[in-house]
């Protein structure tokens, strides 16, 4: 990093890959061309993360609401998805890169569930880095599934109803061993969260920025970690508190 970035450096960054279909409109091309475009973004994005010392960086690759675009479309992100885990594996060993998923990826075809599979058994041991992909993600979805499994827990004896921490439920999110995101980016200039990390995200940084995905650069992630760096995370409190903590400040 540059000598005039803030060296705050989030744990986990979460990214809403977003504009990869206007990136394409704008030139002329097929949909598929800026999604194509968009995994080389998500290497050099992946690539940047480990450099500048991230533990965990999780993209939104397929939403669960992503299953109502074309066939076409849905095939081909299916397609490259499986292409991309492919190439990859070998990339992920040399560098010690740990994969996993968050979502519904039971629904996923059986030929990209199975390069999953491979990928994350093969890169299990690894613990500085962890790239997360979000695949069938829906934060609504999520919080059905940790709901189900609770009760599940409740009704065989292993957890009880009357137990409020957060600590205890959150274990029965997808993201249950990973840290929350501390910074949210999302590209090409929409300024919401689409059902990404609901719960998760609660104190998270957001930074929007007006990139399409294809075109975002390990400078625009360094913008992105620099802008958070300028924050103040209160967490509830006020500024004076966190400047002069006192024994009663968590
Ligand atoms: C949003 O752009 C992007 C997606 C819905 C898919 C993201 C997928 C990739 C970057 C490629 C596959 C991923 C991996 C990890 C191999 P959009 O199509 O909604 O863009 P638009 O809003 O401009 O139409």
């Amino acid at each position: 990093m540059s000598s005039s970035v803030s060296p705050k450096i989030p744990q986990h960054v979460a990214i809403i890959m977003d504009g990869n279909g206007r990136w394409a409109q704008q030139r002329g091309l097929p949909r598929i061309e800026g999604h194509r475009r968009g995994v080389e973004t998500v290497r050099t994005i992946t690539d940047a993360g480990r450099e500048i010392g991230l533990h965990t960086l999780t993209l939104y690759a397929f939403s669960v609401e992503n299953w109502n675009r074309p066939q076409d479309e849905v095939g081909a992100l299916m397609g490259l998805l499986e292409y991309y885990l492919k190439k990859e594996l070998n990339t992920f060993i040399k560098n010690r890169i740990r994969l996993r998923t968050i979502g519904r990826t039971q629904d996923l075809p059986a030929g990209v569930q199975k390069h999953l599979n491979h990928t994350i058994e093969a890169t299990r041991e690894f613990t500085d880095y962890t790239l997360v992909l979000a695949l069938n993600y829906g934060a609504r979805t999520e919080i059905i599934d940790a709901t189900r499994a609770y009760a599940a827990a409740v009704a065989a004896g292993k957890a009880k109803l009357n137990d409020d921490a957060w600590a205890t439920f959150s274990r029965y999110l997808y993201t249950a061993d990973l840290p929350d995101p501390d910074l949210i980016i999302r590209t090409s200039g929409e300024t919401r969260l689409s059902n990404f990390l609901l719960m998760q995200g609660a104190y998270a940084e957001l930074v929007f920025t007006p990139v399409f995905w294809p075109d975002f650069s390990k400078a625009d992630l360094l913008a992105a970690v620099e802008e958070y760096g300028k924050r103040e995370r209160r967490y509830g409190l006020t500024s004076a508190q966190l400047k002069n903590p006192t024994p009663s400040a968590p």
